[in-house]
């Protein structure tokens, strides 16, 4: 089907939606796979350091729309952690339905004029606008689990900015490889109520699945996971070279890495749409 609205996916999906990171074709194939198999819509995230790993957004982006077209279930499209504002009016040019604008390792006062420019000028072009308060750690390696969002600070920044969504540092913290993260649920409980568009975890990687669901039944929105399925697909490929040395043909490996990770895909999906249990 075409291209849903970033809107639309996360009004279409019962609890939350998953939001995927890819960075080979591969991996996408296995987000959208996952995502048809569980019958649940799904946001595809291309990251800025995706597009400097492969040098330019247009060929992934490209293939991304390929791909979306023939996937039954709503997809949208998202530039993930943009700090390049050039980079993010080409994602609004190639069609992206959403941007997060990541200025959070900015002063209070720069984060917001930049994220309310950022946003103005994608409203003008009906694209959604996600931003961060509150620097969810991480994202150079280190882990940096302390820092966490204010809730009254977090709904004078929605305001003043005018953005869709807002990523919000309540435990979680980029590229953890083990499940072992916590999550501070009376603060989302807090941000929920305070926070008038829907709410964003990032790193979500370092939460396992019970924790992943107490978090949306107490108000996220949108859960960005990307190391988790690294973990999965590099692990089946890399289970595959050890079976057998002689394997040359990448088709060899990535076959296996792609269908783990569209069975974890599958199944994460279902989780993060579990009711809560009375
Ligand atoms: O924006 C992307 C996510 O926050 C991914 O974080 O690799 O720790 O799951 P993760
Ligand atoms: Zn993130």
């Amino acid at each position: 089907m075409p291209l849903a609205s970033t809107d639309r996916v996360l009004a279409a999906t019962p609890l939350a939606a998953g939001a995927f990171n890819v960075v080979l074709i591969e991996q996408l194939e296995a987000v959208l796979t996952g995502a048809a198999r569980a019958g649940l819509p799904v946001i595809v995230q291309i990251s800025e350091n995706a597009v400097a790993y492969r040098g330019a957004l247009a060929p992934l982006a490209a293939a991304a729309h390929a791909a979306i077209a023939a996937t039954e279930v709503p997809v949208a499209l998202h530039l993930d952690h943009a700090t390049r504002v050039d980079l993010i009016e080409e994602a609004v040019a190639r069609g992206f339905t959403s941007v997060m604008y990541d200025g959070a390792h900015l002063p209070w006062e720069e984060n917001v004029a930049r994220t309310r420019e950022v946003t103005q000028w994608c409203h003008e072009r009906k694209v959604f606008v996600e931003a961060e308060l509150g620097e969810i750690g991480g994202k150079d390696g280190a882990h940096a689990p302390g820092v966490r969002t204010d809730p009254r600070e977090a709904a004078r920044f929605v305001a003043d900015t005018g953005v869709d969504a807002l990523a919000v540092a309540v435990g979680t913290s980029h590229q953890m490889s083990d499940r072992t993260a916590t999550v501070d649920l009376d603060l989302v409980r807090a941000l929920r109520a305070a926070v008038p568009v829907p709410l964003v975890l990032h790193g979500s990687s370092g939460a396992d699945d019970a924790t992943l669901q107490a978090a949306v039944h107490a108000g996220m929105k949108k859960i960005n996971m990307s190391t988790h399925l690294n973990v999965v697909f590099t692990g089946a490929a890399r289970a595959t070279l050890d079976a057998d040395p002689a394997v040359v043909d990448p088709r060899r490996y990535l076959r296996p890495a792609r269908h783990a990770m569209a069975g974890e895909v599958a199944r994460l999906l279902r989780q993060l749409n579990t009711p809560q249990q009375v």
